[in-house]
């Protein structure tokens, strides 16, 4: 049966809108609250909520869905701050049964929309049995030669690798800070030994009980020891549309216990791949900060390694022996759509690298193109703004290249995390379409001017 796509959506979101919590941040990260999750809800009614397909992933709208998927779908996750003097009041406005109520409501729509075209690319047939699936999943393990990593060459040779390592952990918190808290939704109910072997893996991941060796514990090491907040979500806004989405996939199945077989292929892909990357992940670290608290990569190589067999002998292929093979199509859909999320999650994060890494390129192509849109303005859909001191833009994206060029006072515009540039009268930069940037007032008030040029090419005499 189709899910109905509710015709009161956009009221919904309109409500969800109105609290506080969802509201823009001060600042570009966020140091105080553990629950604050900015969703730029003044631009819900420009904003078209249409369904995510391959073309249109990395879009506003997708990205505005995805980042409300994650928020909702946390209303489950407890997050305590390290203090307060008012906890209760605190915890009573940051979970409530409104919001509760709404998140219901909203939340089979959103996966829908996000999810669902995606999913229906993944054809799956029959026919398989144990030893055609163990094949078909080394196959899929199998190193890709270089390819596999773009995003850690990228990084390497980045002219500031570690702003750019600084960008990829950021990437790492959405999903490590509450980390396996998924998985924990799965310890629940009553379904034979696979459970306890799930229970056995979370156990791992919980650290026994030892909160210091709990793997989220060991994660906030590694933010600390190079300079980085470590509390659930200090970068929220930094978090790329390809990260939240495949992190809202594992919340998807895990809150759906007729996708579990689904999630077993899943989490035994996820557990097998995640120690190699881990161990690429730990080398470029320690070469770039020397100081690094690397020992959460460390755990992985080897952890992961054992998860990765305990998901498949403990879980996996029992399961599969219990009930024959008419559950290895789920599983492989499992393992076919972490594959091509994790694609999607390297080609996002590639694109923001190389964004982030020609700040200067995309300023000198405003500059030159500069006179040849000013000219053409007549055809251009322009934003005027006029904004105060300290008036914060939250990194968003546009669906294509625009053009900000700034008349009066001072601009800071943001390419991504620390990565800044500031912008003067007459001084201009080239947004590029489905990048991650913001923008920051400096002086008194400024006025500037948003350029929607769809593609800079049509402008420019070489591209980037
Ligand atoms: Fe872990
Ligand atoms: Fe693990
Ligand atoms: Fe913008």
């Amino acid at each position: 049966m189709d899910m109905p796509v509710t015709e009161d959506f956009e009221p919904l979101m309109k409500r969800l809108g109105e609290i506080e919590l969802y509201h823009d941040g001060e600042d570009w990260v966020e140091a105080e609250s553990v629950w604050k999750r900015p969703l730029r809800p003044q631009a819900f009614p420009y904003t078209t909520f249409d369904s995510v397909t391959q073309s249109t992933l990395f879009n506003y709208s997708s990205l505005t869905m995805n980042r409300t998927l994650t928020a909702l779908y946390e209303q489950d996750f407890l997050y305590l701050p390290a203090a307060s003097d008012t906890i209760i009041q605190d915890l009573k406005a940051a979970y409530t049964t409104p919001l509760r109520t709404l998140a219901n409501q909203l939340i089979a729509p959103l996966e829908e929309k996000v999810l669902g075209n995606l999913q229906h690319q993944v054809n799956v047939g029959g026919g398989w049995n144990k030893e055609l699936f163990k094949c078909f999943l080394a196959e899929k393990l199998e190193p890709r030669g270089e390819a596999v990593h773009d995003s850690l060459s990228l990084i390497q040779s980045a002219s500031d690798p570690q702003l750019m390592l600084k960008l990829l952990l950021m990437q790492h918190a959405v999903d490590f800070l509450p980390e396996s808290s998924h998985m924990a939704r799965f310890a629940k109910g009553d379904y034979g030994d696979a459970q306890s072997a799930v229970f056995r893996v979370l156990l791992d991941e919980f650290g026994y009980g030892k909160h210091a060796t709990k793997h989220s514990t060991l994660f906030k090491a590694t933010l600390k020891s190079i300079g980085m907040l470590d509390n659930s979500h200090a970068y929220w806004n930094f978090y790329l549309t390809s990260s939240l989405l495949n992190n809202n996939y594992f919340h998807k199945l895990t809150r759906s216990p007729e996708c579990f077989f689904e999630y077993v292929g899943a989490i035994t892909y996820a557990e097998n791949s995640f120690g190699p990357y881990c161990g690429s992940v730990r080398n470029l670290l320690l070469q770039h900060f020397p100081d690094v608290d690397a020992r959460y990569y460390t755990e992985h190589v080897h952890i992961d390694d054992f998860h990765g067999s305990m998901t498949l002998n403990e879980i996996l292929l029992p399961l599969a022996e219990r009930y024959g093979p008419s559950v290895y199509p789920e599983f492989v859909r499992g393992i076919e759509m972490s594959c091509l999320l994790q694609q999607i999650m390297e080609d996002d994060l590639c694109a923001q690298i190389t964004w982030m890494n020609k700040r200067p390129l995309y300023r000198q192509l405003a500059m030159d193109i500069k006179h040849r849109v000013l000219e053409n303005i007549e055809n251009i859909p322009v934003a005027h703004l006029n904004e105060p001191k300290g008036e914060l833009s939250v990194p968003h994206v546009h669906d294509g290249d625009e053009f900000c060029i700034v008349d009066e006072g001072l601009l800071r515009f943001c390419h991504g995390p620390d990565c800044f540039s500031d912008l003067s009268p007459g001084e201009c930069v080239v947004i590029a379409k489905n990048r991650l940037h913001g923008a920051l007032v400096l002086s008194e008030f400024c006025k500037y001017r948003i350029l929607s040029i769809g593609d800079y090419r049509h402008y420019a005499t070489y591209s980037l």
